[in-house]
């Protein structure tokens, strides 16, 4: 019998890279292999230039690479030697067919599992990693023994946690790790074992098992109570605006409620990234598909109100530039969809860009970590049609791409260079110190600021003579500033 344990995870993106490789980090005596169909995504793997940026991860992946931790193409191979395997592939919302809009898209994974049962040739562990609807592993576990020639197969839900921007921390010290496993022996068993992997650095008492359908809920439904928090408090936003109310006063209030809490009450332009919005529709769908529409009605009205926030967002900057944006330049700030990542996925300044494009305004857009190239991409293509309304244009496909009108910038200086704004979009700590006076010295008058993210001080920036809008103050606030908005609202 083979001394070492052999971990193999399917798919080296945002969670199996960092998963991985913090697993090897701590287990020094376990085998680590992160396989890929992806060669440019391994190759950048190993390279010095990581395919994503996490702060702590290069030094992380320098410490084990080479030693207990690779990257490879070699799918099949390290499939086949693992004791454990880990899918971390993508799940995305399905684009077309039946549940399009909504369902999970299953596709990767059933490939994977596919190609799991042709290629193992003794018994697995096979850990969902990977966020799935509730069910899937009795999907997966059909797959497998189908093809099975006597093998036995363990399914065990064990969802990711962790947040982007703050992943190798999350990991490091994760505040539970969810296990769930078949009720059985045999479940409970393969529990056991990848308990043991978890217990080289998380203390018992942090490790969850649950059966394996609470597993699969557990994260749909962790993240539809995260999203709900933040559009509770941006729809609150809203009705500070409209009364009087500080957005930043009403979450210190609430914050000191320990049955509250403190965190994610921050209100914003919108949540982004690739997690929240696709797991509530996938939410949503199941709902519908178990004849629960109030329940499905209720989660989909916290993606109706984050769309609401974004347009909102992009109304007020419209509105209060006296109702047109037409050949303005506009500098936006922060494009990744929150700081300290370079992932833009389903990021709320997508749909704030676009949303100003279609008023004709000219952007300038800069972003710490985000590429010329991706922000180019991201605005070039067409929201996929989702059945909830879309509030905002979509660039014109006509001959040109729509991007004549985006300029991507250097800085921050060299983005508001003559701009007649600045929307803030995503919070990145270097714009708290920017030189507004400067920033100021080189704009067009009235020069506004809209901070989408409420990071600036701003009673500052209005002694330097901004008018600004931070979401959730009230807007008499800037409007006896001495400029009107052409069109309240
Ligand atoms: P990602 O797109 O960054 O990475 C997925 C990787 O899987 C890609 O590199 C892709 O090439 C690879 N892949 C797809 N099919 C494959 C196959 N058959 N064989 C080998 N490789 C394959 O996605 P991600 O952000 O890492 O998310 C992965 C899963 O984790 C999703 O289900 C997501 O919902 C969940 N999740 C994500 C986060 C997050 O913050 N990004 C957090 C928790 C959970
Ligand atoms: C989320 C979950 O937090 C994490 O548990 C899960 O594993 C993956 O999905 P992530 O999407 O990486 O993580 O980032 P998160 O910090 O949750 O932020 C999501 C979005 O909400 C960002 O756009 C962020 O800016 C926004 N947000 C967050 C707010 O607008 N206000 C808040 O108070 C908190």
């Amino acid at each position: 019998q083979r001394k070492m344990v052999k971990l193999c995870g399917i798919g080296a993106g945002y969670v199996g890279g960092p998963t991985m490789a913090v697993i090897a980090l701590k287990c020094p005596s376990i085998e680590v292999a992160v396989v890929d169909i992806s060669q440019s995504r391994i190759s950048a793997w190993n390279s010095d230039k990581l395919p994503i940026y996490e702060p702590g991860l290069e030094n992380v992946v320098k410490q084990c690479r080479g030693k207990n931790l690779i990257f490879s193409t070699d799918v099949e191979r390290h499939v086949q030697e693992a004791d454990i395997i880990f899918v971390s592939v993508n799940t995305p919302t399905k684009a077309r067919g039946l549940g399009a809009g909504k369902a999970a898209d299953l596709t990767y994974w059933e490939s994977a599992a596919r190609m799991i049962a042709d290629v193992c040739t003794s018994d697995k562990i096979v850990v969902e990693k990977s966020t799935v609807p509730v069910r899937t592993a009795e999907a997966i576990e059909q797959i497998l023994a189908h093809k099975s020639k006597g093998i036995k197969y363990q399914i065990l839900s064990n969802p990711e946690f962790l947040s982007e921007g703050t992943a190798v921390q999350d990991l490091l010290e994760p505040d539970r790790v969810l296990i769930g496993g078949n009720e059985g022996p045999e479940g409970q068993e393969a529990i056991k074992k990848l308990k043991d992997i978890y217990a080289h650095w998380v203390s018992e008492d942090k490790i969850i098992t649950t059966n394996i359908w609470s597993a699969e809920l557990s994260k749909l439904a962790d993240n539809a109570f995260l999203a709900q928090r933040i559009s509770s408090i941006n729809a609150m936003s809203a009705l500070c605006e409209a009364t009087g109310a500080q957005v930043s006063q009403v979450s210190l209030a609430l914050s000191k409620n320990p049955k509250i809490g403190p965190r994610f009450l921050n209100a914003s332009v919108g949540f982004g990234g690739s997690c929240f919005q696709k797991d509530i529709l996938n939410l949503v769908y199941i709902c519908e598909c178990n004849g629960l529409v109030e329940v499905a009605n209720y989660w989909k009205q916290v993606i109706k109100v984050n769309d609401y926030q974004k347009s909102r967002f992009v109304q007020r900057v419209v509105s209060s530039m006296f109702n047109t944006v037409s050949g303005k330049k506009i500098a936006v700030l922060g494009f990744a969809f929150k700081k300290d990542t370079s992932d833009t996925r389903k990021t709320p300044a997508i749909d704030v860009c676009k949303g100003l494009l279609g008023d004709d305004a000219c952007l300038s857009i800069y972003d710490p970590r985000v590429s010329a190239d991706q922000i180019k991409k991201d605005l070039s293509m067409n929201n996929v049609q989702w059945d909830h309304p879309i509030h905002l244009q979509p660039l014109s496909s006509s001959s040109s791409n729509g991007l004549e009108h985006v300029d991507i910038a250097e800085d921050a200086y060299e983005a508001t260079k003559d701009a007649h704004g600045i929307c803030i979009l995503t919070e990145w700590d270097e714009f708290k110190g920017i030189d507004f006076q400067r920033v100021f010295d080189d704009m067009q008058k009235p020069a506004f600021v809209f901070d989408g993210r409420n990071i600036l001080d701003v009673g500052k920036l209005r002694e330097i003579g901004f008018i600004v809008y931070s979401i959730g103050s009230p807007v008499e606030q800037w409007l006896n500033n001495s400029v009107n908005s052409a069109v309240p609202f």
